[in-house]
C-alpha cells in the first residue's frame, strides 16, 4: 500500500495537558484507516492535527510532524486553509447548515473557500457531491429543502457530499456513525467501503466491530499514545500487545 500520510513524532496540547503522545504512524491511500481507543484517549485531537483543526482551539498546540505526500503540513510556508481543503473532515452529529438548502449545504464549503462558480458549474459539483455520498436518488427533487429537513443519516451522508464536493484527498470521519441507527449507521458503512477506492479515510469509532468490518488498518490508542498499529484484523485476532487484547476483549474502557 502507498502511504498518503506519515504521522511522525506527533505531539499534542491543550495547554499543560498533553493528549498525543509521540505517535509515529502511516495512513495508506485508497484505504480506511480505523482509529480506537477508549473515551478521551486523544483519538479526536489526533485526527484533526492532521488537517491543522486542532491549533484552532486557544492554547493548544502540536509537535512533530504530518508528512502529505511528503510535505509536511506543518511547513513554515504552508497555509492551513490548503491543508483542509486537502483534508477534508466529517463530525460525529452530523451538522449541515441551518438555514441552507441541500443544494447550498453541497456547495457551502467551495462558497467559503471563496471559490466563485456559474450555476451550471454548481450543479454539477452538487450532483456528483451528491451520487459520491450515495444521497442523489434520495433528494434530487427536493434540492432546495432544507438540509436539516433531512433524516439525520440521511442528513451526515449530504455533510459527507459537502465534504466530497471539495475534492478533497483525504477524508477525516470522527464517530460518523455514533448519532446514528443501525440502519443509517450501515449505508455509512457501506459508502466508507466505496468512497476508499478514492480516498484515504481515516475512521475514529468507539465502536470496534465497525473498525472490523470498514478498516483495512487499525490505530489502537491509549492514554495518547500509539500501543499498537497493524493489520485490521491482525490486530482485533491475535493482537501483540497486552493492553490492546485487554481493550478489545472488553477488559477495560
Ligand atoms: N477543546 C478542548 N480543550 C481542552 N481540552 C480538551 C479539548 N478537547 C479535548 N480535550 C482533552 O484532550 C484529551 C483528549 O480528548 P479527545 O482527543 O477529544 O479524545 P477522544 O476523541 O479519544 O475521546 C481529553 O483529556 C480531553 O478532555
Ligand atoms: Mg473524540
Amino acid at each position: 500500500m502507498i502511504n498518503k500520510i506519515e504521522i511522525e513524532n506527533l505531539n499534542a496540547w491543550f495547554g499543560q495537558n498533553h493528549v498525543v503522545r509521540d505517535v509515529t504512524m502511516p495512513i495508506a491511500d485508497r484505504s480506511v484507516t480505523a482509529v480506537i481507543g477508549p473515551s478521551g484517549c486523544g483519538k479526536s485531537t489526533l485526527i484533526r492535527c492532521l488537517n491543522r483543526m486542532h491549533e484552532v482551539v486557544p492554547g493548544a498546540r502540536v509537535e512533530g510532524s504530518v508528512l502529505l505526500d511528503g510535505e509536511d503540513v506543518y511547513g513554515r510556508d504552508v497555509d492551513p486553509v490548503s491543508i483542509r481543503a486537502k483534508v477534508g473532515m466529517v463530525f460525529q452529529r452530523p451538522n449541515p447548515f441551518p438555514t441552507a438548502s441541500i443544494f447550498d449545504n453541497v456547495v457551502a464549503g467551495l462558497r467559503l473557500n471563496g471559490t466563485r462558480m456559474r450555476r451550471s458549474d454548481l450543479s454539477e459539483i452538487v450532483e456528483r457531491g451528491l451520487r459520491q455520498a450515495a444521497l442523489w436518488e434520495e433528494v434530487k427533487d427536493s434540492l432546495g429543502k432544507p438540509g436539516v429537513s433531512l433524516s439525520g443519516g440521511q442528513q451526515q451522508r449530504l455533510c459527507i457530499a459537502r465534504a466530497l464536493a471539495i475534492e478533497p484527498e483525504v477524508l477525516l470521519m470522527d464517530e460518523p456513525c455514533s448519532a446514528l441507527d443501525p440502519i443509517a449507521t450501515t449505508k455509512i458503512e457501506e459508502l466508507v467501503h466505496q468512497l476508499k477506492n478514492r480516498y484515504a479515510i481515516v475512521i475514529v469509532t468507539h465502536n470496534m466491530q465497525q473498525a472490523a468490518r470498514v478498516s483495512d488498518r487499525t490505530a489502537f490508542l491509549y492514554l495518547g499514545e500509539l500501543i499498537e498499529f497493524g493489520d485490521t484484523e491482525t490486530l482485533f485476532t491475535n493482537p501483540s500487545k497486552r493492553e490492546t487484547d485487554d481493550y478489545i476483549t472488553g477488559r477495560f474502557g
